[in-house]
């Protein structure tokens, strides 16, 4: 009756350890892997506030004006909000607060299909003006620069 008993804690043990040593394969192809929450790159990214210059809220440099207009040709608030506040895509206010200049790059070129985000490595606009586009995201995730229509610092265009 003893050795009985022992089997079946053996077999119990064996059918509670076998799910156990397949979870790391199974959690490794379900994590979702945001860089919102890659802690090791929000040192790097840094406060980007020496990559714009703001006045009242809404006027910009001529690189970052760039940038801004890049978000309304390619129109990013379909997915991002308006606001930059998320609807399908993550809140940019939130991811910009972690990427760095270079994780954002590699995004703008190979986007990430499978997520739902597009490339836009066939968008000369995106293209040259990425670095404007980071700035003014960084402006708009610190709070710096206001929603809406951004104007020309010096007045003109
Ligand atoms: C068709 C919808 C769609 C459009 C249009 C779109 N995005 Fe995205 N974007 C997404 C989705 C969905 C994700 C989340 C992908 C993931 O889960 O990794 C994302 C992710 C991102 C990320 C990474 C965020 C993070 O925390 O890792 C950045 C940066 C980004 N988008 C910027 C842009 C910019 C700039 C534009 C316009 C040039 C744009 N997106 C246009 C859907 C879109």
């Amino acid at each position: 009756m003893k050795l009985m008993v022992c089997a079946l804690l053996t077999a119990a043990l064996v059918v509670n350890v076998a799910p156990a040593a397949e979870t790391p394969a199974q959690s490794g192809a379900a994590t979702k892997s945001t860089s919102a929450t890659n802690a090791g790159s929000s040192a790097e990214s840094g406060s980007g506030k020496d990559l714009y210059v703001v006045k009242d809220g809404n006027k910009v440099d001529a690189k970052t004006l760039a940038g801004w207009r890049t978000w309304r040709a390619l129109a990013c608030e379909r997915c991002h909000g308006a606001e930059q506040e998320g609807l399908v895509g993550p809140s940019l206010k939130e991811s910009l607060k972690v990427l760095t200049k270079e994780e954002f790059h590699e995004i703008m070129v190979k986007g990430r299909p499978e997520k739902g985000m597009p490339p836009f490595n066939t968008s000369k606009m995106v293209m040259e003006n990425w670095e404007g586009l980071y700035a003014y995201l960084k402006g708009r995730s610190n709070g710096d620069i206001e929603p809406g229509r951004l104007t020309a610092l010096d007045g003109g265009k």
